[in-house]
């Protein structure tokens, strides 16, 4: 059983899986070349331990011994030097990536794994570099983000990646509660980014054409498609629909829904506007900046409630 984790950067996603990994009960070691991010990560880790204690997804008065589990370095050979998994969340660029992964293989014992959170590089260009038997024990695990809440992760199983270290990545995650996603193919976006962007694409051209009020429209997804979705896959869905009826409907509709194979206009045109969302205190919706610690403490309460009420049906 893998038991010491090391976690390359303790950005939004690097701090929440290494925060997944210590819930689960492995020793994690940090390495993060910012100090400021050195410096407060454990804090950011505890304060977002606190909401799972309230919830019930983590046992009461089990924060310090989680928190004990952290270990935050400045130097990557001290952090690495006895890991046996080591998932890198630095910035998604590919010189980078290639530096860090070269650099893990030379601060890693022999026989580390070597797991890449990138959401769109390639897998043979990051580890292009390394020696063969490296690339062979060197992984996609692509998180979703809150990574402390969120159970997917998408792992790869193509390329140089050996079978073994396959089913040691997918035994790791189990271990920790996640839903393991076996990607077969080196494509950008892997599984579910591409899946989300398909109904994205929709949902704003939508928008764009005055369909229905903002409000209405994530109305008609969470209580229509994506109601059925947080239990059950669109492949189940199709077979319980009927797939003569999800080909007819398929025929008729998505002739006329949108296909651009570009951003969505009025998107971009927010974008240019400065309306990024929450960040900015406006997106489609409004976001005063005296509610949004409670709006963003809201919408991880919902995430947390979900996965609880998943557990009866995974
Ligand atoms: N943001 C998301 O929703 C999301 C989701 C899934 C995957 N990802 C991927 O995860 C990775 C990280 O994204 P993020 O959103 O957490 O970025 P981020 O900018 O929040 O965090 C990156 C962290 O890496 C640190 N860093 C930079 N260079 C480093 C180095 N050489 N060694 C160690 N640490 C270093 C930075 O100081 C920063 O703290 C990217 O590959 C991204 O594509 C992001």
């Amino acid at each position: 059983m893998i038991n010491r984790i090391g976690v390359v950067g303790a950005g939004l996603m690097g701090h929440g899986i290494a925060e997944a990994f210590a819930i689960g009960g492995k020793d994690v070691a940090i390495y993060e070349t910012d100090v400021g991010r050195r410096a407060g990560v454990k804090d950011v880790i505890a304060e977002e331990l606190k909401l799972l204690e309230r919830e019930g997804m983590i046992p009461k008065g089990s924060i310090p011994e989680i928190v004990a589990r952290l270990h935050v370095y400045d130097d990557l050979k001290k952090a690495m030097a006895d890991r046996e998994y080591v998932i890198e969340a630095a910035p998604e660029i590919i010189d980078l990536k290639r530096k860090i992964l070269a650099d893990l293989d030379a601060a890693c014992p022999k026989d580390a794994i070597l797991a890449s959170n990138t959401s769109s590089l390639a897998l043979s260009e990051m580890a292009r570099d390394l020696p063969v038997e490296r690339k062979k024990r060197t992984i996609v695990n692509h998180w979703y983000n809150p990574a402390h809440i969120m159970p997917l992760v998408e792992i790869s199983f193509f390329g140089d990646t050996s079978a073994e270290t396959f089913e040691a990545a997918k035994a790791l995650y189990l271990g920790i509660g996640k839903q393991p996603a076996k990607v077969l193919k080196d494509i950008p976006g892997l599984l579910a980014n591409r899946i989300q962007q398909g109904v994205a694409r929709e949902v704003f051209s939508l928008i764009e054409m005055g369909a229905a009020e903002p409000e209405d429209i994530d109305r008609a997804l969470k209580f229509g498609p994506a109601f059925r979705y947080a239990t059950t896959g669109q492949l189940e869905i199709a077979d319980f629909g009927g797939l003569d009826i999800w080909s007819t409907v398929g025929g008729n509709l998505l002739a006329v829904m949108d296909n651009s194979r570009d951003a969505n206009r009025l998107l971009k045109e927010k974008v240019k506007e400065g309306k990024l969302g929450v960040k900015t205190g406006e997106g489609f919706f409004k976001y005063p900046p005296a509610e949004k610690a409670a709006i963003t403490e809201r919408f991880m309460v919902k995430l947390i409630r979900q996965l609880k009420a998943s557990k009866d049906y995974v």
